[in-house]
């Protein structure tokens, strides 16, 4: 999984790297600043001093000394004075200036800490959109393992809206331990889709146009049939087809990393853990009835009462397929990620 979002004290994170949230001085503080330093021993002060500082929004490298991690890269974020002095831009610049630091030094991974969302008082919401977002344009387009590092919960905050949204459709949805009764995949399919066909075309609340544009199943029984007996590896190679997408975009959208996609396209027996196959269809952006589908290919259903496919499903309904976006979510739910 390329991106992973933990909980732990970065100065612990066995890693390439592990980035510092520093003041310009570079001569050590508190917060994370002071737990490397202490952490890291006299040594990492005096290479510190040898640096000349550092402004907003750049990066510098030193050795690593007693930590776990080989290198730190000194970050310094800007305080947030209301949002109107370039904070955004400055903190992404952090965040890009750090990863193109451990892309010149060809480490393989890095964690970063929620930079100026302590002393620096960045809203952690917003800070962590910017974190999420410079983070996954860099990894459409390199192969690093990124750690962002979350020291104690309350220190990582959705927005409100999208945190009070997502509450919302688990408390609607919710159901504890129901007896899932999932039909086996031909007699779900084929049940379902003519119900729903039977169903609606003799309803009169639609018109029979608006019954064929809007409402129509996305699949035709003929299809269905024809596909019936493709595994779940031949399914996902179909869709990736159709969909005119590389293996690579698939598998870096799906958060997935690109040893376990060779797996699956080589072996079409492959049977993926549920949440790989859901992170597929996320990549796909299938949905809701394909997801089921691809899902079923692999012997899964989305469940009522897992909160995981809640949350699922509720992106999938909102139409938001970005993979890291709703790791966050899951994160926030104290669920397990999306990806390998
Ligand atoms: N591991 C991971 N994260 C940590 C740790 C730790 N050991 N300690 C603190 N954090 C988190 C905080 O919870 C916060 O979310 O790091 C984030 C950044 O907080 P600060 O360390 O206060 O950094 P910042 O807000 O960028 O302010 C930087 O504070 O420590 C001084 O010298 C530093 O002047 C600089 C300023």
């Amino acid at each position: 999984m390329p991106f992973e979002i933990i909980r732990n004290d970065i100065t612990k994170v066995s890693v390439d790297a592990i980035v510092n949230a520093a003041n310009k001085t570079l001569l050590g503080g508190g917060g994370v600043d002071g737990a490397i330093h202490r952490a890291a021993g006299p040594g990492l002060l005096e290479e510190c001093r040898t640096l000349g500082g550092c402004k907003t929004g750049e990066a510098k490298l030193t050795k690593g000394y007693n930590l776990p991690a080989r290198y730190v890269i000194h970050t310094v974020g800007p305080v947030w004075r209301g949002g109107g002095y370039n904070e955004e831009k400055l903190l992404a610049d952090c965040y890009r200036n750090s990863l193109a630091l451990a892309k010149e030094h060809k480490l393989e991974n890095i964690a970063f800490p929620l930079i100026s969302t302590g002393a620096f008082g960045y809203p952690k919401d917003k800070a962590l959109k910017t974190a999420v977002s410079v983070i996954s344009d860099f990894l459409m387009e390199h192969d690093m393992m990124v750690f962002l590092v979350v020291y104690d919960k309350d220190s990582f905050q959705l927005s409100e809206k999208l945190f009070n949204s997502i509450k919302q459709f688990i408390d609607d949805n919710y159901m504890e331990n129901i007896e899932e009764h999932p039909y086996s995949m031909e007699s779900r399919l084929l049940k379902g889709l003519a119900v729903s066909e039977r169903v609606l075309k003799e309803s009169d609340f639609l018109s029979a146009e608006a019954y064929s544009e809007t409402i129509k199943p996305q699949r035709k029984l003929e299809d269905l049939i024809d596909q019936m007996d493709e595994t779940f590896s031949q399914m996902l190679l179909r869709l990736i087809d159709q969909k005119g997408m590389t293996d690579a975009q698939t598998y870096k959208r799906a958060n997935i990393d690109r040893k376990l996609f060779s797996k699956i396209r080589n072996d079409i027996h492959y049977k993926p853990s549920k949440h790989t196959a859901i992170a597929f269809a996320i990549a796909l952006k299938l949905n809701l009835d394909e997801t089921k589908d691809l899902l079923m290919r692999a012997g899964y259903a989305l469940s009522r009462s897992s909160k995981f496919d809640i949350i699922i499903e509720f992106f999938i309904c909102e139409g938001n397929y970005n993979i890291f976006e709703i790791n966050e979510a899951l994160f926030a739910f104290d669920q397990k990620l999306l990806g390998a």
